[in-house]
């Protein structure tokens, strides 16, 4: 699996350390707001166990599954929801965690649907950033790291859904997947 890492961008201690920061930054902003955390499966479930461990107030936490990739490394631009939300939004404070935004369709998309579904505030939280890339005007709430324009797996994200498991951010190889 190493093999095919190119740099190590990100490494746990520097993981840890910002996951740490924005833990107590919500505590602090959500403090008395009860949360709904939004997990987007599958790529931020690393970072969403690991933030939610370092946030001290109450927040309740619920999972959707949104596709827009396919097995490639380019977004299709169509986001369906794979698999939806338990719980209702309606009047609640949703705070949705995101591994990466690319070209921030995906996010676009699904802080749409949950103001449209009449959640009282939604807000965004991503790990990390690409904005070189960006096709709309979708600014998250809440940042980790810009990164530059380069594939990045591991810490939850994949490459057709292998390396989910490294617990660094690192460059993919381009001859991986070209
Ligand atoms: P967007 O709709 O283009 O912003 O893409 C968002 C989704 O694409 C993320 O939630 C990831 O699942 C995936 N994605 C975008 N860039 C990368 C990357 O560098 N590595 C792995 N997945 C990525």
């Amino acid at each position: 699996m190493e093999s095919a890492i190119q740099e190590v961008l990100l490494d746990e201690k520097q993981l840890e350390a910002k996951i740490k920061d924005l833990g107590r930054i919500l505590s602090q902003d959500y403090e008395d707001k009860n949360p709904l955390i939004i997990c987007v499966l599958k790529g931020s479930f690393i970072f969403t166990a690991e933030l939610v461990k370092r946030i001290s107030i109450p927040v309740e936490i619920d999972f959707i599954s949104l596709s827009s990739y396919g097995s490639g490394t380019e977004s299709s631009g169509k986001v369906r929801v794979m698999k939806d939300l338990d719980v209702s939004v309606e009047g609640r404070h949703v705070l949705i965690i995101e591994d990466i935004i690319d070209t921030g369709l995906t996010m676009s998309y699904f802080t749409d649907l949950l103001i449209r579904r009449d959640a009282a505030s939604v807000k965004v939280v991503t790990l990390l950033d690409k904005p070189e890339r960006r096709k709309t005007d979708m600014k998250a709430d809440y940042i980790g790291f810009t990164i530059p324009d380069a594939f990045v797996v591991g810490f939850g994200l994949d490459f057709a859904e292998k390396f989910r498991n490294l617990p660094y951010i690192g460059v993919l190889k381009p001859e991986v997947y070209s």
